[in-house]
């Protein structure tokens, strides 16, 4: 009985089925009352005793096994005839899912940042609240100068402190020079708020990133360098750079850097106003006062600042004509960007 009960087995395991019609003749055959499992079941009853042990358990097993097979035929009966089941090609390649993209702002910062990091700057962050001293004084802005009416400034309290919208992230400089001994080679990005009215080429917020170099014998020749450096990786080898003497409180000498329009390769065109140079930076060697005041000996080091506003690189490289777009969050001009990721 125990070879008829393997056998069996064996025959089970290889039964297929392709309509319900033979599913129904599988479960006549072994499972009904005259099936081949009842009449197994009979001659159990007259086995002698000293095998009933053995016998009984293989018989059990047989059991399990062909309800088990005769489940997994029946549900694959039903997968292959469900009509709505047929109905789905599961070769076909999946409905693509909107991830979003990358903000245009946030593409070129990245780019930027790239950029120094390459040339050993690594990041500073400060806060976007900030008090008078970081901003304006710390940089050299003495109280009631006229170099503060250069930015307007949104104030969220004065007298006895000022508390104000940071204008430029220069006030991550003073933050690092406070706390860091030179070298400090830094680049700050960040949101920069000024009291201006809205239009398509002004908003009261934009963003900046602010690069600060301090060590022993820095030179205007070493910005100069890095500069250049930095506007042939962003708008290609190309690129010319041009330096004006410019004023700002916190750098002496102060320079404005103009590149080659890229338009019209510095032939002349509506949008360098004819001059074949569109501006992109303010720069300088830090002032004296401002390494003073941050506790760092001016006989001993030497700096260079400069400071780019993002949404101006941006529009260079992707001509976005109104600023507001920036802020805006309209999808459909957010998704134009997404190639350039
Ligand atoms: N902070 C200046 C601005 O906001 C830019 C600047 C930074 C200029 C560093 C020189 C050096 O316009």
């Amino acid at each position: 009985m125990l070879l008829k009960i393997d056998s069996l087995k064996e025959e089970i395991d290889i039964q297929q089925v392709s309509n319900a019609e033979e599913l129904e003749s599988f479960r006549l055959k072994y499972l009904s009352k005259k099936g081949i499992l009842n009449s197994l079941m009979e001659e159990f009853r007259t086995i002698p005793v000293e095998q009933k042990r053995e016998v009984g358990q293989k018989l059990n097993e047989l059991k399990v096994f062909v309800n088990e097979k005769f489940r997994l035929l029946k549900e694959g009966l039903t997968t292959a005839e469900d009509p709505a089941l047929a109905e789905i090609d599961l070769t076909r390649s999946a409905t693509p899912f909107p991830t979003g993209s990358r903000h245009p702002l946030s593409i070129v910062r990245n780019d930027i940042i790239k950029i120094f990091s390459d040339m050993g700057f690594t990041i500073a962050e400060g806060p976007e609240i900030e008090d008078d001293w970081h901003v304006f004084s710390s940089l050299n802005f003495p109280a009631d100068h006229p170099a503060r009416d250069m930015q307007d400034t949104f104030f969220i309290s004065r007298n006895p402190v000022d508390v104000l919208l940071r204008t430029h992230t220069s006030s991550v400089q003073t933050r690092t020079m406070e706390k860091t001994k030179p070298p400090i080679r830094i680049v700050c990005p960040g949101r920069v708020y000024r009291n201006e009215a809205i239009s398509a080429r002004a908003h009261c917020f934009f963003h900046q990133i602010e690069g600060l170099y301090i060590d022993k014998n820095v030179s205007f020749a070493d910005l100069k360098q890095v500069l250049l450096n930095f506007a042939r990786q962003l708008f290609g080898p190309e690129t010319k750079i041009r330096l004006r003497p410019s004023y700002f409180p916190f750098t002496e000498p102060s320079a404005e850097m103009d590149i080659s329009c890229d338009i019209c390769g510095g032939k002349g065109c509506a949008f360098c106003k004819e001059t074949g140079w569109v501006e992109i930076l303010g720069c300088g060697m830090v002032d004296p006062n401002v390494l003073r005041e941050c506790g760092i000996d001016p006989d001993i080091y030497s700096g260079y600042a400069f400071g780019l506003g993002i949404e101006r690189i941006t529009n260079l490289k992707y001509k976005v004509k109104d600023l507001r777009m920036f802020s805006e969050n309209d999808v459909r001009f957010l998704a134009e960007f997404e190639s350039a990721r």
